[in-house]
């Protein structure tokens, strides 16, 4: 829980576009200091020089997130110019589609990399210097948003390293919860859960590495790339909306953060658990548009 932001500090992955950017202009607004990260360069670039024209410190580094080496890098550089951060946004990500057994290796690593292993950095390398921070002064507060997806509390078809990075993002920061209680009451956790929110994710293959293969994309991966391209460019929640909810969660010290909290969207979540505890089979990801699902089959059936 942070009450009053002015004069702290903020680290914010993927900082040059979507939530991050959102979030880094709410973080300004309110004085922090921003630690921005992102892999794209030229997109950072413009981030920090809009930012730094709101009159707040702004550092800027261009840090793969699935790098333990850059973060290692980038968290000593915070700690030598801010000392420890207050506001640690790990939220860097990429989608990724296709049947689950279609993915290459190098596709495996690329998206587990960026949208888990750099939420697994950021918990390892900024945490245990907030707990310092937290010891050495009962006054001070910090705080851990984790961006997981809905993605990773129901199992839509068709994008499964997506699905499996995401539910270890939303099981790893429930566990950071009951850990960060166990040892403190000054370093709260938040997960974000977005649904589908207009951003740049529908293009993440612009950030895609190089050594990750580009090959020609199965059937699949190209439904998946076009229902994607559809879902998230209709979202009717903003991104700005999104980072006001992940600040006021944060004042207010709420653990699940939303896009959309409508029965509809919640719903899945609660049918997939009761199938579960029922002992039923996996439901239908679909049921609440089923002409969706329907669709989806007959194109993959149909070659
Ligand atoms: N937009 C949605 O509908 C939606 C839904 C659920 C979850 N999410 C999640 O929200 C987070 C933010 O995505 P967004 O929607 O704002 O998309 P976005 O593409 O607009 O922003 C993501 C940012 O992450 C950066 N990035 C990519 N790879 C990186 C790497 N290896 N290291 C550092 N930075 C890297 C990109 O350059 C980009 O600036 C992601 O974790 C994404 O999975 C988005």
């Amino acid at each position: 829980m942070i009450e009053d932001f002015r004069d702290k500090t903020a680290v914010i992955t993927g900082a040059a576009s979507g939530f991050g950017l959102a979030c880094a202009r709410i973080a300004a607004a309110r004085g922090m200091s921003l630690v921005l990260v992102d892999v794209q360069e030229d997109a950072l670039e413009r981030a920090r020089a809009e930012l730094a024209g709101a009159g707040v410190a702004v550092m800027a580094r261009v840090v793969d997130v699935a790098s333990g080496g850059q973060m290692e890098v980038l968290a000593t550089a915070v700690q030598q110019r801010f000392g420890a951060p207050h506001l640690v946004f790990n939220n860097a990500g990429v989608g990724s589609g296709g049947l689950v057994w279609e993915n290459s290796v190098a596709e495996w690593d690329w998206v587990l990399g960026v949208n888990l292993w750099g939420v697994i950095h950021g918990v390892r390398l900024f945490v245990p210097v907030m707990l310092q921070a937290a010891q050495a002064d009962p006054a001070w507060r910090g705080h851990v948003v984790n961006t997981a997806s809905m993605a990773g509390l129901v199992a839509a078809p068709n994008m499964g390293i997506y699905n499996t990075a995401k539910a270890a993002v939303v099981n790893l920061t429930e566990t950071l919860y009951h850990d960060l209680k166990l040892v403190t009451d000054q370093v709260g956790a938040s997960l974000l859960c977005p649904y589908f929110v207009p951003t740049n994710i529908m293009d993440s293959a612009r950030n895609r590495p190089q050594a990750v293969a580009v090959q020609k994309p199965t059937r699949a991966q190209q439904i998946s790339q076009a229902m994607l391209e559809q879902a998230v460019s209709h979202g009717k929640v903003s991104a700005q909306e999104v980072a006001q909810k992940v600040f006021a969660a944060v004042e207010q010290d709420r653990f699940y953060v939303f896009s959309h909290e409508s029965p509809r969207a919640l719903g899945n979540i609660s049918s997939r658990m009761q199938a579960m505890v029922e002992l039923k089979n996996p439901i239908d990801p679909f049921a609440q548009a089923p002409e969706v699902g329907a669709r989806l089959r007959k194109q993959l059936r149909e070659g």
